[in-house]
């Protein structure tokens, strides 16, 4: 039986070329790329070059560009390294939406276990942060704001250059985590006016285990991962040099395909949509803006982990909600804070397209779809 894959916002396969690319810092220009001989120095012109790409990609400078171990450091990094410099300041109060990843939630509740006073941003129906939620609860004592570009359940895109604005009419810092975005979506830190902003390597074909922070220059942050003197003094670690090169070479590879890989997807999703239209009680959450990869669907009284794990026995991946938080019974907070009772929450699923989905997957995908909710509601 062949897999029929449709987790993307999960994870996203390797690209076979950007792994071509990698390969030869693995076994032969192997060298620790702070090590001042020739095989540190071809290892650290590589890194040099990915940030340079990475820079060039979303409009920043090298030097604002931190490497990390994905989107999970990053946005911890962002949050707690933000926060405790802002708190020198006598700033107290951190401010971030209720949708937020996991990574920036515990890191919030971390802030909180340090004296931080926490706000969460509501969302309305739709799955948006309302602009004017940010303006009730903001004040001098804000040292941070955190509102995801784009959430990874529901793909709904947040208002991001509107709430950065408000921040910094208040002297706050923006802290945006862009991980669900690329590849979906061009970033440029500039046209956003944010002062953080975190990306992960593998939702965009590229390795696992590596991510981006951007922090804009003249932005203190205190240093996250400690112990060693890489990424100018701020974040230990000797340097993933293969994901680094892998990360970058998948980024600018994306970044040209993003028009035809989006047509592709959108054209994916209205397929599946279609197919699946004479299912009753099916209905999308999150409102336009969204990325077309991503489809949160409500099946009203089917069991979202009956359906995906029904779905997988017969060869097609869909997710219940974030992979991240897939140990969890919980209901999503994404969800549950988009007015959706906890029992309809777990009544939903993620299905997300990537750019390798053929038409024919899609065909098949959705009459899986169609037939195991059928069997699951005739059960
Ligand atoms: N953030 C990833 C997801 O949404 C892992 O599944």
């Amino acid at each position: 039986m062949k897999r029929i894959y449709l987790d993307h916002a999960a994870t996203t396969p390797l690209d076979k070329e950007i792994l071509e690319k990698m390969l030869p810092y693995f076994c032969e220009e192997f060298g620790n790329a702070d090590s001042p001989h020739s095989a540190g120095r071809k290892a650290v012109a590589a890194v040099d070059d990915a940030r340079d790409t990475v820079a060039q990609l979303i409009g920043a400078k090298p030097t604002e560009v931190y490497f990390t171990s994905g989107g999970t450091e990053a946005d911890n990094w962002a949050m707690i390294g933000g926060g405790y410099a802002q708190k020198g300041k006598g700033r107290t109060q951190i401010i971030l939406s209720s949708i937020e990843h996991h990574a920036v939630l515990y890191a919030a509740e971390r802030l909180q276990n340090e004296g931080f006073d926490i706000v969460y941003l509501p969302v309305n129906e739709g799955g948006m942060v309302e602009v004017n939620s940010l303006k009730k609860v903001i004040s001098e004592k804000t040292a941070l704001v955190c509102v995801m570009a784009v959430n990874n359940e529901t793909g709904v895109l947040q208002p991001i250059k509107e709430l950065a604005e408000i921040a910094h009419a208040y002297g706050a810092l923006f802290f945006t985590d862009a991980v669900q975005a690329v590849p979906h979506l061009p970033i440029n830190v500039k046209d956003l006016g944010v002062d953080m902003l975190s990306l992960s390597s593998h939702k965009f074909y590229g390795p696992k285990g590596c991510g981006v922070l951007y922090v804009r220059s003249g932005v203190k942050i205190e240093r996250f991962v400690g112990g060693g003197e890489q990424e100018r003094g701020l974040r230990g670690g000797t340097t993933n040099v293969p994901s680094v090169v892998g990360l970058a070479a998948a980024f600018l590879k994306n970044v040209g395909g993003m028009s035809a890989a989006n047509e592709k997807i959108a054209r994916l999703s209205t397929l599946f949509l279609q197919e699946i239209s004479g299912v009753d009680g099916v209905t999308v959450n999150g409102n336009e803006p969204r990325i077309d990869g991503v489809l949160n669907l409500r099946v009203k009284g089917v069991q979202n982990v009956d359906l995906s794990y029904r779905m997988d026995l017969k060869g097609v991946c869909i997710a219940v909600g974030s992979a991240c938080a897939s140990a969890s019974v919980k209901p999503s907070h994404v969800l549950t804070a988009m007015g959706l009772k906890e029992e309809e929450a777990k009544e939903c699923v993620r299905i997300s397209f990537g750019k390798e989905n053929t038409e024919e997957e899609v065909l098949l995908a959705a009459k899986v779809f169609v037939e195991t909710v059928s069997a699951l509601r005739k059960f």
